[in-house]
């Protein structure tokens, strides 16, 4: 029979050390899990995107002189690390400035299309105001 009186104080050392290291891990992985969004939201909200915001920020998302890229290093820069619902929010409170506007849910699709477009990978369950995931591509996507 193992007798656990007989581990080392080196080694209950190392238990701990591995210990903390798993619990750091897992509390960094909840707090920075990946916002998750349907193919199907992005294929409605690249729509939606060419109808309504094509227009100033291009059909490939590169932005213009004037107006910001939706996709890329400079978007990232900006909004990467940030909660997808705070994109959207941004988006529902001001996109676009002017014109027809499309409801809570297609700016939620459209939002989901430009996850897709920085390079993070589609999932099972939607992307919603609830929903608390960050933006950044996968790891190994850009
Ligand atoms: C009439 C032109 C126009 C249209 C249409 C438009 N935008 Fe914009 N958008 C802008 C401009 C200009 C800015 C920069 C605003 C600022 O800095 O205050 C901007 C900023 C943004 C930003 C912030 C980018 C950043 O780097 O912070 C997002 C996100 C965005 N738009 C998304 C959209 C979406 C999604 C749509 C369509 C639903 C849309 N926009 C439609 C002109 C437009």
């Amino acid at each position: 029979m193992m007798r656990m009186g007989h581990t080392t104080p080196r080694r209950r050392l190392a238990i701990v050390a591995v210990c903390l290291l798993c619990l750091g891990a897992a509390a960094q992985s909840s707090q920075r899990a990946l916002a998750s969004y349907t193919t199907t939201q992005a294929e409605a909200g690249a729509q939606t995107y060419q109808d309504v915001c094509a227009s100033c920020h291009k059909s490939d998302l590169a932005g213009a002189s004037d107006t910001p890229p939706l996709a890329g290093d400079t978007f990232l820069g900006m909004w990467g690390g940030r909660a997808a619902t705070e994109l959207f929010d941004y988006v529902n409170a001001a996109m676009p400035p002017a014109g027809r506007k499309p409801d809570a849910d297609a700016l939620m699709d459209v939002v989901a299309y430009i996850l897709r477009k920085n390079k993070m990978p589609s999932g099972s369950s939607r992307l919603d105001a609830t929903a608390p995931g960050i933006i950044a591509p996968a790891p190994g996507a850009r």
